[in-house]
């Protein structure tokens, strides 16, 4: 296993932010993985797991313990069933997915990070999410001290949430088993308004496999969501908030803020979450708080082309991007008096 102390984290982050690591090990192996966790649970050293680092914020005094780098390959198809290592590049998985012809996690495309991170907060964009294709997750289990194989339900996903983000410390993901579709040359049924708009059909229909994946890309793009190392616009991890949920009743609280703030005629994007409840935008509380795209003038600043993605212009520290976050939180409160919760994970450090 690939060993490094007083190790930086920060290039490691698509934030590009952080401190270093005591330690920082690489496992290329499921079986390194195991160890490296074992060692670190038998000692009581503290463990950091790090995938594609796009979902990150690590303090800038860095992590006082073990950061456990999963660089472990594997891509298994068989006929519609996929296996992926925790390490795989997601997006790159995908590719090969749409290229053999198979539907399911096409709108998934140009995501960042590892397919192990997949499931922690079953990853989702342009109407598609992972656990509508996600069999089995292969997992080591920190409580039982054994490798478990946990089934779709066992994973209990919900909107950005699962099992494994409910019980942070308890599941390292080794595998993740995906049933997909083969709906000759199709994508799934395309259920954005956005991308069906662009490809020309209507919402639920299926478009070619390969327009869905030039398409999601280019409005990823668009929002400065695809990572370009030479773009500080994206450097960031993506939604920097999670969508609020409200139940009814603050709903119409919310309601009855948008109506006093903006006007009886403004409507707030809103989606029906079960339950009676309602998922609201929290891009659009950001842009109508205040802090339209491009707002800030530090060095950690709104992206220019999305209000919901925080971004590091360069120089910024890790206490830069939360001084932002806090102000935007704080801001979104006191005009709507919806609370903003953070979608990456922070090392070391809090909202
Ligand atoms: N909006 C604004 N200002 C902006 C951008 C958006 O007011 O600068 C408003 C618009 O009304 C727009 C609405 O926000 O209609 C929603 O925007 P968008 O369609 O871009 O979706 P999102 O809610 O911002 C979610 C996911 C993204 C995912 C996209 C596409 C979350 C937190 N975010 O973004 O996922 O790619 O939908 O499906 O669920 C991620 O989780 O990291 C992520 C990028």
């Amino acid at each position: 296993m690939h060993e490094l102390h007083d190790a930086p984290l920060a290039p490691l982050t698509t934030f590009r932010l952080g401190g270093p690591a005591r330690r920082l090990l690489t496992a290329t192996t499921d079986d390194e993985v195991v160890a490296a966790v074992r060692q670190a649970d038998d000692t009581g050293t503290p463990l950091l797991i790090v995938g594609g680092g796009s979902n990150l914020v690590i303090g800038d005094k860095g992590f006082d313990g073990t950061a456990l780098r999963i660089a472990t390959t594997g891509f298994e198809l068989t006929g519609t069933r996929l296996e992926l290592a925790a390490g795989e590049v997601w997006t790159d998985a995908v590719t090969r997915t749409i290229a053999a012809g198979l539907a399911g996690i096409e709108c998934l495309v140009g995501i960042p990070g590892s397919a192990g991170a997949t499931p922690i907060q079953n990853v989702g964009a342009y109407g598609q999410e992972v656990s509508a294709t996600v069999t089995e997750v292969v997992a080591y289990d920190r409580r039982l001290r054994e490798t478990v194989t946990l089934t779709n339900a066992d994973c209990a996903f919900t909107y950005r949430h699962s099992v494994f983000k409910e019980h942070p410390d308890r599941y390292v993901v080794l595998r993740v088993r995906f049933d997909l579709e083969d709906a000759g040359g199709l994508s799934g049924p395309i259920k954005y308004a956005e991308t069906a708009r662009t490809l020309g059909v209507e919402p639920g229909g299926r478009a070619e496999l390969d327009a869905v994946r030039r398409t999601v890309l280019a409005l990823r793009a668009g929002k400065g969501m695809v990572l370009d190392p030479d773009d500080h616009d994206t450097w960031s991890a993506g939604s920097f908030f999670t969508n609020p949920i409200l139940d009814a009743d603050a709903y119409g609280a919310f309601l009855d803020r948008v109506r006093e703030r903006l006007g009886a005629d403004v409507a707030p994007p809103a989606y029906p979450a079960g339950d009676g409840r309602t998922k609201t935008s929290a891009a659009w509380l950001i842009d109508k708080a205040g802090f339209t795209k491009g707002y800030g003038s530090g060095p950690a600043r709104i992206s220019t082309k999305h209000t919901l993605a925080l971004t590091n212009r360069g120089e910024a520290t890790t206490e830069d991007l939360l001084a932002l976050a806090r102000e935007v939180v704080a801001g979104v409160r006191s005009a709507f008096g919806v609370t903003l919760v953070n979608e990456p994970v922070t090392v070391g450090v809090s909202l």
